[in-house]
């Protein structure tokens, strides 16, 4: 048996490509904060932006240029609405609702995913509520996050996805979403969510650093990959519609005996400093464009029909140089 017959040139390639990529497979997270007027540059992830609810025309302008259809929305409230209470999350005119309704608005095709969490609102900027001793408050965490769900959920969501990691959360919030009418808005669980360094970046991007202590005593330990199993299966007994791993490029192995648990779509989040490591790495000269690319091809081989990525801009241009 000689491989290489089969590697000969492009035409051959082709003919036994296993994995193509296309703009349906990608997700692109949207920062939008309170605020006028802005459009700011994250400074952790160059070439990502926040911008105010006044100018989403112009971002929702460049996501149908780049042949973005679907986002997934993380909102930036003003710092002095922040509470112990986690209210700025699911107020009627919070900014993520308020970005749903106006998005919805612009273009009534763009497909709007919610992230669903509290470390975005919360003052101490923790996923949950703790007791005293530290431990989860479980109730009134899931209360909350059900609270979150419903209000995206009126504002238009066409999807929730929650990144909280609390136990419990996808039965949930199928039940508040049922309850409240939304039986046809899907939920996409952040199923197996690493407590990783990789997220450094965003927490910059939203300002949703904890003040105290980590996230280790409800995100997953980077070292356990059965772990991350079992969370898929209770995500998926609860009445997950989709399964996602996060991040994707370190744990690539879990990606892909995930998606042997279930015939359920799976999603892989390629995060934010997954995307600053690549970036930097392509615009200081240090590896060629063509490992975006790569990075992303590589995801979906691994088992992932949805990937969220911060590369969604340019990927459309990118499958144009490296795609046959
Ligand atoms: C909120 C949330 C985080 C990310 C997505 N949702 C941050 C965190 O858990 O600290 C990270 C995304 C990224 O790094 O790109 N819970």
């Amino acid at each position: 048996m000689l491989p290489t017959r089969l590697r000969k040139n492009e035409k051959i390639r082709k003919l036994i490509r296993e994995t193509r990529l296309s703009m349906d497979d990608v997700v692109y997270p949207v920062f939008v904060i309170e605020g006028e007027n802005i459009k700011e540059e994250i400074p952790s992830m160059k070439g990502q932006y926040r911008y105010s609810i006044d100018r989403l025309d112009e971002a929702v302008e460049g996501f149908k240029v780049a042949g973005i259809e679907y986002i997934i929305l993380f909102g930036i409230p003003d710092e002095s609405k922040k509470d112990g209470e986690a209210t700025p999350a699911f107020a009627d005119d919070g900014i993520v609702q308020q970005a749903i309704r106006k998005i919805k608005a612009l273009a009534p095709d763009m497909y709007i995913i919610g992230d669903v969490c509290l470390c975005e609102y919360k003052a101490d900027g923790h996923c949950c509520f703790f007791e005293e001793n530290g431990d989860i408050k479980r109730d009134k965490s899931l209360d909350t996050l059900c609270k979150v769900a419903v209000s995206q959920a009126k504002a238009g969501v066409d999807m929730i996805a929650p990144s909280d990691m609390m136990d419990g959360h996808i039965a949930a919030l199928r039940n508040a979403l049922d309850t409240a009418g939304f039986e046809s808005i899907p939920i996409m669980g952040y199923s197996a969510k690493f407590a990783s360094t990789f997220y450094g970046p965003f927490r910059d991007a939203a300002d949703s650093a904890p003040a105290f202590g980590d996230r280790r005593a409800y995100q997953m330990d980077p070292a356990n990959g059965k772990e991350a199993l079992k969370e898929v299966e209770l995500d998926i007994e609860e009445g997950a519609d989709i399964v996602m791993v996060k991040p994707a490029m370190p744990y690539l192995d879990v990606l892909s005996q995930a998606k042997d648990l279930s015939f359920l779509p799976m999603a892989a989040y390629q995060v934010s400093g997954e995307y600053a490591m690549i970036r930097t790495a392509v615009d200081e000269g240090l590896l060629d464009e063509r490992a975006i690319f790569e990075s992303l091809i590589c995801i979906k081989r691994a088992g992932a029909e949805i990937i969220i990525t911060y590369f969604a801009p340019i990927l459309k241009k990118l499958l144009a140089k490296y795609q046959d």
